[in-house]
């Protein structure tokens, strides 16, 4: 299949945002690690070929399900991914919006929310209010129209991918800097053949609940990918 999504990483579709997202964390109390060297290299990697050719030649984009729709799995001729590695980093449309708008998208996640923004940045960032000082926002993350591969990666209880928040510093590997990044990681060994999920939900479990409706329950071996690239379940 040609992947249509080639972002590698997220964009910013504001401007002059960053500080106040670096601004807004500390006001919070939670400042992000930094990667580590190791990741960042891999991160650099895959990046490039996320640029090139979409989708890693590792992997596999497959459908799964009308209802699921599509997943992304370890080829069945990889090597297993290892714990720690780094699978891609979550892009998407990254801006400040309202907390709690309406029309959030099946691919957005709020990465920072109970952001307070001063009567100027609200007027930049959200012309059609009136100031109110005590409005929360929320940094959103959307890869409903711009993303990467990772936008397909779906949803289970006990996954084999962690989503982590990190903050990007200057690095040797000429990647831009970002106040947060969401980088997806293997949280176990990986297997060739088997699903890779992460979970969608944070301690507010939003995201199911804003839909009505209940995932199907997976395990990264529910569905697994025979070496005809067919699914075996
Ligand atoms: C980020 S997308 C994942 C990719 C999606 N499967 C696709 O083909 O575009 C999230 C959407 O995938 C579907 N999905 C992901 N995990 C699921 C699960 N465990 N059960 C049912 N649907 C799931 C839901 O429609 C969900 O809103």
């Amino acid at each position: 299949m040609n992947m249509k999504y080639k972002l590698p990483r997220q964009t910013i579709k504001q401007t002059n945002i960053k500080p106040i997202i670096e601004r807004e964390l500390i006001r919070q109390g939670a400042p992000l690690d930094p990667m580590a060297n190791k990741n960042l290299k891999e991160l650099a990697q895959v990046t490039q070929t996320i640029k090139k050719n979409g989708l890693p030649d590792y992997l596999v984009l497959k459908k799964i399900s009308d209802q699921i729709g599509h997943g992304i799995f370890l080829h069945p001729d990889a090597k297993p991914l290892k714990k720690g590695q780094v699978i891609g980093p979550y892009s998407g449309e990254l801006s400040i919006e309202v907390q709690n708008k309406a029309d959030d998208s099946a691919y957005a996640f709020a990465l920072v929310t109970e952001m307070r923004l001063n009567k100027v940045e609200q007027k930049a960032l959200d012309n059609a209010n009136k100031f109110a000082p005590s409005r929360h926002y929320a940094l959103n993350l959307d890869a409903n129209k711009y993303g990467n591969f990772t936008r397909y990666i779906n949803h289970c209880e006990k996954p084999n991918v962690e989503a982590m928040m990190h903050a990007i510093e200057k690095n040797k590997e000429n990647l831009e800097e970002m106040p947060i990044e969401v980088i997806y990681i293997a949280k176990k060994t990986i297997q060739p053949g088997e699903q890779l999920l992460v979970c969608y939900e944070d301690e507010d479990e939003t995201y199911w609940n804003a839909y009505g409706v209940k995932p199907v329950p997976m395990t990264p071996k529910t569905y697994m990918l025979d070496s005809d690239h067919n699914l075996v379940n």
